[in-house]
């Protein structure tokens, strides 16, 4: 039932643990910062708990091998088999997310180096540069050791690979880092010609001529060449992708038939997860939304959970990490008000997680994350402890739900969302700044709001399992993907484009002929010129010629239509009356335009439009803060969750459904009662 909308390298697990039966349920654990006397009672508590899988041995890599190539892997048997004799699962890690500071003092040259030529030091964490040929020499080692050791372990269930690959540092500009870049370069380009082609250096003199003469996009007095720093974007994800492939390889080599991963961080920009989720056997990510946000907070986690989910084609996947209570990196860090954990742990699987896992599991005493939230708080595991409660009633709720583990969300709309879009589009020297992911982010929310199933999808995505396609500032657009989109509509499905889109090649080179250039055709019109709005800048567009107004923001694109049919007009400044959203009839299906930035009505009037003629329809109709997701079996047992995200109660229409909450054991039809912050799983009835 899940549509495969790219190619997957590696065949990928139905559910993220096999091992485990049910939802997957725990936290990251460092057993290395507590005396031994501590893991008996970690082991009470877990059981408490319900905590079937722990991810272990991420930061350890000096307690694993504190001195070059002598490995100490006692206190790790002695904690596998903790584990597997309480019957708790471990996700271990390879442990080479940061390496012990013997790896600075012996070999200096593998710390990386910033744009401005500063080394990072050891004493924080992930300071290697991702091409030190020691760092990766023993991180190869290293992993290889555990394979070796531990793949036929009972307590082992997966692998978990470094750790949010990126998080700190995404660039290095070290000596090693600039060889392999022009390595990079040359099997690109192949000729020193060809390169100087597809950065323009004919502009401001730049012009190299030999590959010696290139360097990272360091320190420069103004703006740095865009193809240049574009594709130094694309050799970063590239190259820190290649220390995930190097370990990965071992561990399949080594451990078959135990899933591979690594967490990721949502929307995060130095990544390509396209390119990387090929590589992983199931995606997962660790989602820390910012409570200050109000309810972005709730919207910002549910994009994360749905791109997490389309990187593996919809199966799936497991949040990796989480808070309970705080997080202690932002300059505020309130509290997660009570239920609240719960709530979000319950989002997560029903945008098709297969469980919730935190971080950490013990509260640590010293080090820079003490005052982060923990399940087991500093206080210890008593029932005075609200966080501690909550946690032991989570894993008591997640025992109820393991039926829906491998359970499956269909979309039939879907959002483009592209790395090389997005680094272009944010580069400097641009009409206007861009908040790429916050606009993509924008449209999320709305089907989040309608009830809407939507993933997120590659530009080079095969669209065939989708009736509605949006594409937001898609800036960068590669003709071979325009034209796909292209025949996608002809032969029936419906685009939404936004301003900004198809402006340039994979170079970064303007497509010359009128924007958007190889989309023009489909959309049926061009834009000739753009006009950037400043903030507090009034702006609005009206529906119609007499219908709703609603304010416009950001930018105005000046449109001429060659066939598209003007739906709404801007209503200001010396190009009111000019179309700013547009349909075309194109095949058999419709393209729509908007070109500009419209907040909440807008948007509802324009996308209400598309999704009535895409025949896309939401899964319930709820009250506002009313979250409503369905998975589904390929069996047809399907599941109706329904989260209040309000801390008011809200009276919920089933329509037509009816079931027994999988929580409570209580029968629903009609309408009912969902408390604050409350959550309803139904299986439905047939
Ligand atoms: C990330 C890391 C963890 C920890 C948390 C803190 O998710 O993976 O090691 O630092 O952030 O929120």
């Amino acid at each position: 039932m899940s549509t495969t909308p790219f190619r997957h390298k590696q065949a990928l697990f139905p559910r993220p643990c096999p091992a485990i039966k049910g939802l997957c349920y725990g936290g990251d654990y460092s057993p290395q910062q507590w005396p031994e006397s501590v893991w008996r009672e970690d082991m009470r508590l877990m059981r408490e708990a319900g905590v079937n899988l722990v991810s272990i041995a991420i930061f350890a890599w000096a307690k694993l091998e504190p001195v070059p190539g002598r490995y100490d892997f006692g206190w790790l048997d002695r904690l596998m088999a903790l584990l597997a004799g309480s019957g708790i699962k471990a996700d271990l890690a390879t442990a080479t997310a940061s390496p012990p500071a013997w790896m600075a003092r012996l070999f200096p040259d593998s710390l990386a180096t910033d744009g401005e030529g500063r080394i990072y030091s050891p004493g924080s964490r992930q300071h290697y540069s991702p091409f030190s040929p020691h760092y990766r020499r023993h991180a190869a080692a290293l992993t290889r050791q555990l394979a070796r050791r531990y793949h036929r372990h009972l307590a082992l269930a997966m692998w978990h690979v470094n750790n949010e690959y990126a998080c700190h540092v995404s660039e290095d500009h070290g000596r090693h880092a600039t060889r392999e870049f022009r390595r990079w370069l040359k099997k690109k380009y192949r000729t020193i010609g060809a390169l100087n082609a597809a950065w323009g250096t004919a502009f401001w003199s730049q012009h190299y001529s030999v590959w010696e003469e290139i360097c990272t996009p360091r320190h420069v007095p103004t703006f740095g060449n865009p193809t240049q720093q574009l594709d130094f974007k694309r050799f970063m994800s590239d190259s820190i992708l290649a220390l995930y492939v190097a370990e990965a390889a071992i561990l399949r080599r080594e451990s078959p038939g135990i899933p591979v991963t690594t967490n990721f961080m949502g929307f995060f920009k130095p990544i390509d997860q396209w390119r990387w989720a090929r590589e992983l056997d199931f995606s997962s990510w660790d989602s820390y939304p910012d409570p200050l946000l109000g309810s972005r907070a709730r919207e910002s986690a549910a994009a994360g959970h749905d791109l997490t989910r389309s990187l593996i084609s919809g199966r799936p996947w497991l949040l990796m990490e989480q808070v309970t209570s705080q997080v202690n990196w932002r300059p505020i860090n309130p509290l997660k008000r009570p239920e609240v954990m719960r709530l979000l742990s319950m989002q997560a699987v029903a945008r098709g997680s297969d469980g919730a896992m935190f971080f950490p599991w013990r509260a640590s005493r010293a080090g820079a994350e003490k005052f982060h939230g923990a399940m087991v708080p500093h206080v210890g595991g008593q029932a005075a402890s609200r966080v501690w409660r909550e946690v032991c009633a989570l894993g008591a709720d997640f025992r109820k739900l393991a039926s829906v583990s491998g359970s499956l969300i269909q979309a039939r709309a879907a959002i483009v969302l592209s790395w090389d879009a997005w680094w272009a589009v944010e580069l400097k020297s641009k009409p206007a700044q861009f908040d790429y992911p916050a606009w993509l982010q924008e449209f999320h929310a709305w089907f989040l709001r309608r009830n809407i199933a939507v993933d997120f999808l590659p530009p080079d995505a095969d669209c065939s399992g989708y009736r509605l396609i949006v594409a937001p500032a898609l800036y960068l657009l590669a003709e071979k993907d325009a034209r796909s989109l292209t025949h996608w509509v002809q032969t029936g499905g419906t685009l939404v484009a936004t301003y900004f889109t198809g402006v340039v090649d994979e170079y970064d080179h303007i497509v010359i002929g009128g924007y958007p250039a190889y989309l023009r055709e489909a959309l049926g019109l061009w834009v000739e010129e753009w006009d950037p709005l400043p903030e507090n800048t009034l702006q609005a567009v009206r529906f119609g010629r007499r219908g709703r107004q609603v304010p416009a923001s950001h930018w105005a694109d000046l449109i001429h239509l060659e066939g598209a049919r003007p739906l709404a007009f801007f209503s200001r400044d010396f190009y009111a009356g000019r179309p700013a959203v547009t349909e075309h009839s194109y095949g058999s299906d419709k393209a729509f335009y908007l070109a500009t930035k419209m907040g909440g009505d807008g948007l509802t009037i324009l996308l209400d439009l598309a999704c009535a003629h895409a025949g896309v329809a939401p899964v319930g109709q709820t009250p506002d803060g009313v979250e409503v997701t369905e998975r589904a079996h390929a069996n047809g047992v399907r599941y109706f969750y329904l989260l209040n995200h309000n801390v008011t109660p809200a009276i919920v229409p089933l329509a037509a459904r009816s079931g027994v909450d999988l929580l409570t054991g209580r029968r629903h039809s009609g309408r009912f009662r969902l408390g604050p912050n409350g959550v309803v799983v139904l299986r439905l009835n047939p």
